[in-house]
C-alpha cells in the first residue's frame, strides 16, 4: 500500500482512538454535582438516574405478562399514531380523525401542544397540536377530553401506578384499594394484575374511541403484525384490543429521553451539559430539594401531593369540566380516603421545554414561572385546604441566578433532542397522522 492510501487511514485511526479516549477534567463543579447525585440517589449510585437505552429492552422496567419485543414495538409504534382505528367515533364527522397522538403529540414532549388534550371532536394542529380546538357538529359533552392536561408517555416504563391520581394499576400504592375497581371508575381491569400501563391502554382504546376491526386487520394489513407480535395468543385474543393495548404498552416502554444532555453527562461526558445547566442540576440536587420529590430515574415518583395549583377548570378555557368536578380531588376522588384530597402524581420533568403547559392544570406557561412558583412556595389554588399543602412546599428562597440556572438545567439539560426516532414513517392505513381532520391534514401537509 502506497502512502498517499496510507495516511489518510492512519489519521482516520488515531483521531478516532484520540475521541474514544478523551480525558475529561473533573472541575470543581462536576465534583459538587456528583457528590449530590450519589447522595440523592436512593441506591446510592449515578446509575440510579440513568434511564435504559431504548432499544436495551431486557433492562427496561416491564410487564412479566407482556415482555417487550421488537415485533411488539414496531407494531405498537404504528397504532399510537394510527388514525385508521379511530373507528367508535361519537359522530360522523368524527370517525378516523384522530389518534393516541392527538394528545400526545412527539413534537410536544408526548403532550399536547395546548392545555387540554382534544382527540374525538377535535378539529386543527398548527405546528405542535396548538390550534385544535372543538368541532362544531359536537356538542361539549360529545367530545373526548378530560378534566386535566395530559401527562407526557415518555419514560412511563418508571410509573407504577399510571394517571395523575394513579388508579392504575394492582400493585404499589393501589395495594388496599381494591373496593374502588369498579366498571364507573374505569379501574375494574385492575382485578387482572397486569402492569398499570398494560390495564390502562386496554381500557384507554375504548375510553378513546377506538378498535380493532376487520377493515384494520384486512383492509390496512395489520393482520400479519398482529400474528408476529401475539403468535402465542389465541385466536380469540390475538386481534383484540388487549393484543393491541400490549403493543402500544412495549412501544410506550421504549419512549426513553437517554439522548438528553444530562443522561449523556451521567454516562460520563462531563462537556455535555453547559456550566449554567450544571449549576442549575446543582440547585435541584442541593438548595431547592426537587429530588425530594422528584427521585426516580424519569424525575418523578410514584407518590401524590398537593402543591395547591389551580384546576383546569380555572383556565376558563377548558371544555366538559367545572368547579365541582370530582376529579379535581385528584387522588382521593379514586381512594376516597380524606388524607388523600387534593393529591396529585409527581410528573417525570423530561422534555418539557417542547410545550409551554405545566401542572394538572395548565395553570402555568413559563417555565421560569413553575420554579418561582416552587420557590416562592404559595398555593394558589383556593379550594384547597392548606392542611393538604404538602410540607415540602414552602419558600426556598433562591436567589434569582439559582432561579434562572435550574430553569436552563429543566429547559435545555433534560432536553431529548431526538425524539423523531419515536414516530413511525407511516401508519398502514395511509392515513394522515396523529390527526386526520380537513384542516389538520392541510397542516400536516398531508399528501392531498
Ligand atoms: C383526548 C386526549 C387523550 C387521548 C386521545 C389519549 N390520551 Fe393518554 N392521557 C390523556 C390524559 C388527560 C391523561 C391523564 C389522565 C388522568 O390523569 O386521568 C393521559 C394519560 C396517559 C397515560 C398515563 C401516563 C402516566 O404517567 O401516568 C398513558 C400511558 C396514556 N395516556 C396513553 C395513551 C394511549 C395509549 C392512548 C391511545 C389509546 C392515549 N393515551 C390517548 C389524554 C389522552
Ligand atoms: C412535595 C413534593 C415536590 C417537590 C419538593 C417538588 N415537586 Fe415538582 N411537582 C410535584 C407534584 C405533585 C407535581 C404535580 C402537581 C400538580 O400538577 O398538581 C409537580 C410538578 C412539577 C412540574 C410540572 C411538570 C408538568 O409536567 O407539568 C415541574 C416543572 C416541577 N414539578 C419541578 C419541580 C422543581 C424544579 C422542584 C424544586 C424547586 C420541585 N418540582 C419540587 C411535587 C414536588
Amino acid at each position: 500500500m502506497n502512502l498517499r492510501i496510507l495516511t489518510p487511514i492512519l489519521l482516520t485511526v488515531f483521531l478516532f482512538a484520540c475521541s474514544k479516549d478523551k480525558i475529561y477534567i473533573d472541575t470543581p463543579i462536576d465534583q459538587l454535582l456528583e457528590a449530590s447525585l450519589l447522595r440523592a440517589a436512593k441506591d446510592g449510585t449515578l446509575s440510579h438516574f440513568i434511564l435504559p437505552d431504548n432499544e436495551d429492552y431486557s433492562n427496561i422496567p416491564q410487564d412479566s405478562h407482556n415482555p417487550i419485543t421488537a415485533e411488539k414495538v414496531r407494531l405498537g409504534k404504528m397504532l399510537f399514531f394510527e388514525t385508521g382505528i379511530a373507528v367508535d367515533a361519537n359522530k360522523e364527522a368524527g370517525k378516523n380523525t384522530y389518534s393516541c397522538a392527538s394528545c400526545h403529540v412527539p413534537s410536544a414532549g408526548f403532550r399536547p401542544g395546548s392545555a387540554q388534550g382534544i382527540a374525538d371532536g377535535g378539529i386543527g394542529f398548527g405546528r405542535n397540536g396548538e390550534n385544535r380546538t372543538k368541532i362544531d357538529a359536537y356538542r361539549e359533552w360529545e367530545l373526548d377530553v378530560q378534566s386535566v392536561r395530559p401527562l407526557s408517555v415518555l419514560n412511563v416504563a418508571f410509573v407504577e401506578n399510571t394517571t395523575w391520581n394513579g388508579r392504575f394499576g394492582s400493585k404499589g400504592v393501589n395495594i388496599g384499594t381494591e373496593h374502588r375497581w369498579t366498571v364507573e371508575s374505569g379501574t375494574h381491569l385492575n382485578e387482572e394484575g397486569l402492569a398499570a400501563l398494560e390495564t390502562q391502554n386496554i381500557e384507554g382504546l375504548d375510553v378513546h374511541r377506538m378498535n380493532i376491526t376487520e377493515e384494520v386487520l384486512d383492509g390496512y394489513g395489520y393482520r400479519a403484525y398482529f400474528d408476529a407480535a401475539f403468535g402465542d395468543f389465541s385466536e380469540e385474543e390475538r386481534y383484540s384490543k388487549k393484543a393491541a393495548a400490549f403493543a402500544i404498552s412495549a412501544y410506550l416502554r421504549t419512549l426513553l429521553t437517554n439522548e438528553a444532555p444530562f443522561q449523556t453527562y451521567l454516562k460520563g461526558d462531563k462537556d455535555a451539559l453547559t456550566e449554567q445547566e450544571k449549576r442549575g442540576a446543582l440547585v435541584f440536587f442541593g438548595d431547592a430539594k426537587c429530588y425530594h420529590c422528584h427521585k426516580e430515574a424519569n424525575l418523578g415518583a410514584n407518590e401524590f401531593y398537593a402543591i395547591g395549583v389551580k384546576d383546569l377548570y380555572q383556565t376558563g378555557k377548558a371544555f366538559n369540566t367545572s368547579k365541582d368536578d370530582i376529579r379535581n380531588l385528584g387522588r382521593g376522588e379514586f381512594t376516597g380516603n380524606a388524607e388523600d384530597m387534593y393529591k396529585f402524581k409527581i410528573p417525570q420533568l423530561y422534555n418539557l421545554g417542547d410545550a409551554p403547559f405545566y401542572f394538572h392544570g395548565s395553570s402555568y406557561t413559563d417555565l421560569r414561572e413553575v420554579v418561582e412558583y416552587f420557590n416562592k412556595g404559595i398555593p394558589e389554588n383556593e379550594e384547597v385546604p392548606s392542611s393538604q399543602i404538602a410540607r415540602q412546599f414552602k419558600p426556598l428562597d433562591l436567589t434569582p441566578e439559582q432561579v434562572t440556572d435550574l430553569t436552563i438545567f429543566l429547559e435545555t439539560g433534560l432536553q431529548d433532542p431526538n425524539l423523531d426516532r419515536y414516530v413511525p414513517e407511516n401508519v398502514l392505513s395511509g392515513f394522515c397522522f396523529p390527526n386526520n381532520d380537513v384542516f389538520s391534514q392541510i397542516e400536516l401537509g398531508c399528501g392531498n
